[in-house]
């Protein structure tokens, strides 16, 4: 494996690999295979989950986990290609990576959400990932970008194999778009859609009208699922008989661009949130979310905390996804 930059370039079988190796970890425990090597985690944007179980992960197999937090803890960087840099960016990705990291380390994460101040045409380009995917001369790991969460795609994959067993086409997932008070990115729904529908379940994706995914990856969806995918703009009917709704907020492609007014799409659409009474819908289905999570926005305190959530689930199985990837890399 060179880049992770989503898991739409790994067949089933490379990700059902790492899978098995995340689940060898979590039984024997995480082997000091990779002893003096060093990762690198470059943060253009906060995290707690990402940036612990990668730190965690490197550890484990006796590595050391290099994190750097763009513009505070190293220098601004511009990613731009051809930039006159006399603006307030004072490195460029290209010395920063090119002639600096990827000497230094054997692999390096980033972490870019999508830029909202972009037009949607320009943010799904993912320009940060891929100016420092240019400019790396080591195996670099998105740690989630404008379209895709990889390493969360993978622990969530974990996760649901370990729950539902039998015929995977037996079982639906619903993916619901949920009110945020913020515009978030699209990239763990993109994720978990493709993700799902690869490993051969159902999956229901339902998110209020102008909330639509980006066009280019609902066609893959298309083409990966056919009928094992279905679309509603209605949250009882989204979730109804799922055996799992995983629930995240994102922006809407309008919403994208300066000036752009999220606020007035979202606001009508306050009550999608995953509460008991939507839980039992499913009945009962098991809830997902990759945190962070606004409580009782999102959902209710009584369905995260209830006997159905496998929230910490996921999150715990960052760590030894984490570990799969970066033994595979290292
Ligand atoms: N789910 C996830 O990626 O969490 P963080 O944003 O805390 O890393």
């Amino acid at each position: 494996m060179k880049d992770l930059l989503s898991l739409q370039h790994l067949g089933q079988d490379e990700i059902d690999h790492l899978l098995d190796l995340a689940d060898r970890f979590g039984k024997d425990g995480i082997p000091e295979a990779h002893p003096g090597a060093f990762v690198g985690g470059l943060f253009f944007n906060p995290s707690l989950r990402t940036r612990t179980s990668m730190e965690i992960a490197t550890r484990s197999l006796g590595a050391h986990f290099i994190g750097m937090d763009a513009g505070r803890g190293t220098w601004s960087l511009e990613t731009l290609d051809g930039a006159v840099m006399d603006g307030d960016k004072t490195e460029h990705i290209k010395d920063a990576v090119g002639k600096f990291l990827s000497g230094a380390v054997s692999c390096l994460g980033v972490r870019c959400f999508a830029d909202m101040d972009l037009p949607y045409e320009q943010a799904r380009q993912d320009p940060v990932l891929s100016a420092v995917a240019a400019a790396a001369e080591v195996p670099v790991i998105n740690l989630e970008s404008a379209l895709f969460h990889p390493m969360q795609g993978l622990a969530d994959q974990q996760v649901v194999r370990a729950h539902l067993n039998g015929d995977r086409t037996d079982h639906t997932i619903a993916i619901t778009w949920a009110y945020h008070p913020k515009p978030l990115p699209m990239a763990v729904a993109h994720t978990a859609l493709l993700g799902f529908l690869r490993a051969g379940y159902r999956v229901r994706l339902a998110h209020p009208e102008g909330f639509d995914l980006d066009p280019e990856i609902m066609q893959h969806a298309r083409d990966e699922g056919g009928e094992r995918l279905d679309v509603v703009h209605n949250l009882d009917e989204g979730v109804r008989d799922a055996s799992v709704i995983y629930a995240k907020s994102w922006g809407a492609a309008a919403a994208y661009g300066p000036g752009a007014d999220d606020e007035s799409l979202r606001a009508p659409h306050r009550d999608w949130i995953i509460d008991a009474r939507r839980q039992a819908l499913a009945a009962p289905g098991a809830f997902m979310h990759c945190l962070p999570v606004r409580r009782n926005v999102v959902v209710s305190d009584d369905v995260i905390d209830g006997p159905h959530s496998w929230v910490a689930e996921q999150a715990h199985c960052r760590i030894l996804t984490a570990a799969a990837v970066l033994h595979e890399i290292l």
